[in-house]
């Protein structure tokens, strides 16, 4: 199980709390793994990301323009990235009906550690400055 520690934290309230739910979604996956309803499951988790990608990759990206961030160009493109990997997921799953838990669960770990635990963190000292906590 994946824990959301301090040390995962952006220094912001509300976006801790979106990223303690993508910590939620991957364990919810993972979970799903041990029950034997794997398919059932990664369906749901799949529209649950779905979701969480567009209300919090937008929560990211109207602070980057509230704040004029500096490094908005890069970091939104990341976040299409990553997108586009999820709605390939997506057509694999229900137009493909491959099974892919496994590498979506790769994948969001890829994310976890690559965007939310790496990328995320350069704007703290933007939104802090901003005096948004
Ligand atoms: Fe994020
Ligand atoms: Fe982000």
């Amino acid at each position: 199980m994946m824990v959301w520690t301090p040390e995962m934290s952006v220094g912001v309230a509300l976006i801790d709390r979106q990223h303690q739910e993508f910590v939620g979604l991957i364990n919810e996956l993972a979970e799903s793994t041990k029950t034997g309803r794997a398919q059932v499951t990664t369906g749901l988790v799949l529209m649950k990301l779905d979701s969480y990608a567009r209300y919090h990759f937008s929560t990211e990206e109207e602070y980057f323009a509230v704040f004029n961030f500096e490094g908005a160009e890069e970091h939104i493109l990341a976040h299409r990235q990553l997108s586009k990997r999820l709605t390939d997921f997506i057509d694999r799953f229900y137009n493909r009906n491959e099974t892919i838990t496994e590498d979506l669960a790769v994948f969001l770990m890829e994310w976890l550690e690559n965007h939310t635990e790496t990328m995320d963190r350069k704007y703290t000292r933007c939104f802090n400055e901003h005096g948004l906590y």
